[in-house]
């Protein structure tokens, strides 16, 4: 199997908060990686270390065979990112930005018409003519996801995707994730939302306090701590037991 993705011993402090505390793992091709935690985990500063984004305190990250870090550009030609809270030019159409997206990878014209069609289709959009300043947060998702999708990266990297998705455009990124990996890609994504590991990913991180705390397929995880459900496993692993204990004292 190839490793599209390996990540070795990531850390990262802000000032004396240990955000993410010496982290490996590694993403293959045709698998859908899923990185789970609650708020404030260190999902975001991993995926931001992983995209080549923020320098890690320590640690190294390769994707494809190069560093990260020593061959940025290289790299970004072969990736995309969905950040959780897209930066996004308000004067720009959604159009425009698509346009701007597909020169910058030399994307052919007629393939990024077409692409973008689909897409647009798939994703019910029909706003790509107005000023994206005048987006929701869930318009300017749609925006950036097909902006990244459209290029079929190798390795795709998306944070709490699903958040301001409605439900059809969930399932409809799920199929055409399913689909990518299938065709070779890598996708590494994270969520704090135990259904959407569960139903999306082939192998899930469980993140907790900046530590990679369990790691597995579901069969895995379920041996691992001996428990049915995920939703067990993971209130057990991030000490949520508590959780139980507040909502019955409510
Ligand atoms: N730029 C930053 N400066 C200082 N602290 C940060 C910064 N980014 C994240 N943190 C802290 O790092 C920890 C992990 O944050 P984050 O990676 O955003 O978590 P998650 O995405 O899992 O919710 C939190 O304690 C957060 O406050
Ligand atoms: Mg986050």
């Amino acid at each position: 199997m190839d490793e599209f993705l390996v990540a070795k011993n990531l850390r990262k402090d802000f000032g004396n908060v240990e955000a993410v505390k010496s982290i490996s793992f590694h993403v293959n091709s045709g698998e859908i990686y899923g990185f789970l935690g609650p708020n404030g985990a260190g999902k975001t500063t991993t995926l931001r270390m992983v995209t080549g984004v923020l320098k890690p305190t320590e640690g190294k990250v390769n994707i494809h065979g190069m560093d990260v870090f020593e061959n940025s550009i290289d790299v970004k030609s072969i990736i995309g990112v969905v950040p959780d809270e897209p930066k996004l030019y308000d004067n720009l159409t959604g159009h425009e930005f698509l346009e701007f997206v597909g020169s910058v990878f030399s994307m052919k014209r007629d393939e990024l018409n077409r692409r973008v069609l689909e897409l647009s289709e798939a994703f019910d959009v029909d706003f790509f003519n107005k000023f994206i300043g005048d987006y929701s947060h869930g318009m300017k998702q749609k925006l950036m996801l097909i902006s990244v999708l459209m290029r079929k990266p190798k390795v795709l990297f998306m944070d709490e995707p699903t958040v301001g998705l409605d439900a059809k455009s969930a399932k409809i990124l799920k199929l055409l994730l399913r689909k990518y990996v299938n065709e070779g890609a890598a996708v590494f994504m994270t969520t704090h939302i135990l259904e959407i590991a569960e139903k999306m990913c082939d192998r899930i991180g469980i993140i907790n306090e900046g530590e990679l705390i369990a790691e597995g397929n579901l069969k895995e995880l379920r041996n691992y701590s001996g428990k049915e459900s995920l939703e067990d496993i993971f209130l057990k692993l991030t000490g949520g037991d508590e959780v139980k204990e507040i909502v019955d004292k409510l």
